[in-house]
């Protein structure tokens, strides 16, 4: 099957205030100039907040991680869990249909999508509230045939069970993921053979569908606000508290801070209720010419080229002391105005190699 971008596109994309903060914590995972390296969870989230991957979609993780749009087409386009067109507002159900589940009754599975949802994959029902489409093996062949609901697992499903769980979406309900036939995991279905004294961890489900019940998880888009979100890995674990109605287009230039441990981050943006963003964009004053006539070598800054060189004279910048000088507001001007390079201030620390320069003149 041909993976291209639906005919029709939004306008535009924008994550919701606590999935934008959840995917700056993303970013900061990776060490400077490194952020391309979230693109995968970024998308990953996009899609759960929308239902499926639009071109204003892709283009805005592009300009948040300073990639060239095609580097993240390319990502939306190979892998198969991106959804490229418009899915069921409820759930898009996802039919294994490699060996095991072949075997098992995924045909009769198909049968059911076929009937109650659309004769074609990828078309929605005619209720809009669901989608479905074949997809090879999921990796939960003992618990064949399985669909892939939502974000969760079915498994041991019949064409009876299939029917049943899509009448009760439909109803607004949330059944229980993982096994459909009264297995806890994937033990044998005539029970336990070995091991059969091994105490458990005493939860009534199996892992995934019992951490799914603690949380409340249930197939709904994410806006982010279900879960608190946490950045651990900062030693800075605070759940957000976006302000509601603060979405805004996000900054490819978001401030380099030193975290805890003195690893250069990107700072999330600060955001409380009541309290209104400060200004965090600010064009840095440029030059009509280079001083005497003789600019400097910008390209000796590691990640500037004769393109990029020659959009920064064309802003009026020439000289490193004019690039060290740069506040966080500016850094983030000049990371938005530079045509097919946005955030590159940033990704390269161009600021810091300016200031390098200096001391070494
Ligand atoms: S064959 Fe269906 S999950 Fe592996």
């Amino acid at each position: 099957m041909l993976r291209r971008l639906h005919p029709i596109q939004p306008e535009s994309f924008a994550f919701t205030p606590a999935n934008y903060v959840w995917a700056q914590g993303q970013i900061t995972k990776y060490p400077a100039g490194r952020q391309a390296s979230a693109v995968i969870p970024l998308l990953w989230r996009a899609q759960e907040q929308e239902g499926w991957l639009s071109r204003p979609a892709i283009e805005h993780v592009a300009n948040m991680l300073g990639m060239a749009y095609i580097r993240v087409l390319e990502v939306a386009t190979f892998y198969f869990m991106f959804q490229l067109q418009p899915v069921g507002s409820v759930a898009h159900i996802q039919i294994c249909g490699t060996t095991s589940c072949m075997i098992c009754g995924a045909e009769e599975l198909i049968a059911v999508c076929k009937e109650l949802i659309s004769p074609k994959a990828h078309a929605l029902s005619a209720d809009g509230k669901f989608s479905w489409e074949e997809v090879e093996c999921m990796g939960a062949c003992a618990n064949a045939p399985m669909a892939q609901i939502g974000k969760d697992y079915y498994e041991d499903l019949t064409a009876d069970k299939l029917r049943d769980l899509i009448a009760r979406f439909s109803k607004g309900e949330v059944p229980l993921a993982g096994p459909q036939n009264g297995r806890y995991a994937s033990e044998p279905l005539g029970g336990l053979t070995s091991l059969k004294d091994h105490k458990g961890t005493g939860a009534k489900y199996n892992g995934s569908v019992q951490r799914a019940v603690d949380i409340g998880d249930t197939v709904k888009r994410i806006d982010g606000t279900e879960v608190p979100i946490l950045t651990p890995w900062l030693g800075k674990a605070k759940p957000a508290t976006p302000a509601v109605g603060t979405a805004k287009e996000p900054k490819p230039g978001a401030r380099q801070v030193a975290d805890a441990t003195g690893v250069t981050v990107q700072e999330a943006p600060a955001q409380s209720v009541g309290t209104p963003e400060p200004k965090v964009s600010a064009k840095p004053q440029g030059l009509d010419a280079p001083r005497d006539g003789k600019a400097d070598d910008l390209k000796v800054i590691v990640g500037i080229g004769p393109k990029l060189e020659a959009l920064c004279h064309k802003l009026g910048y020439f000289h490193f002391d004019q690039i060290a000088a740069w506040t966080p507001a500016e850094i983030a001007w000049v990371d938005d105005n530079l045509e097919g390079f946005r955030g590159r201030v940033t990704r390269d620390n161009w600021v810091a190699q300016a200031r390098d320069l200096m001391a070494k003149k």
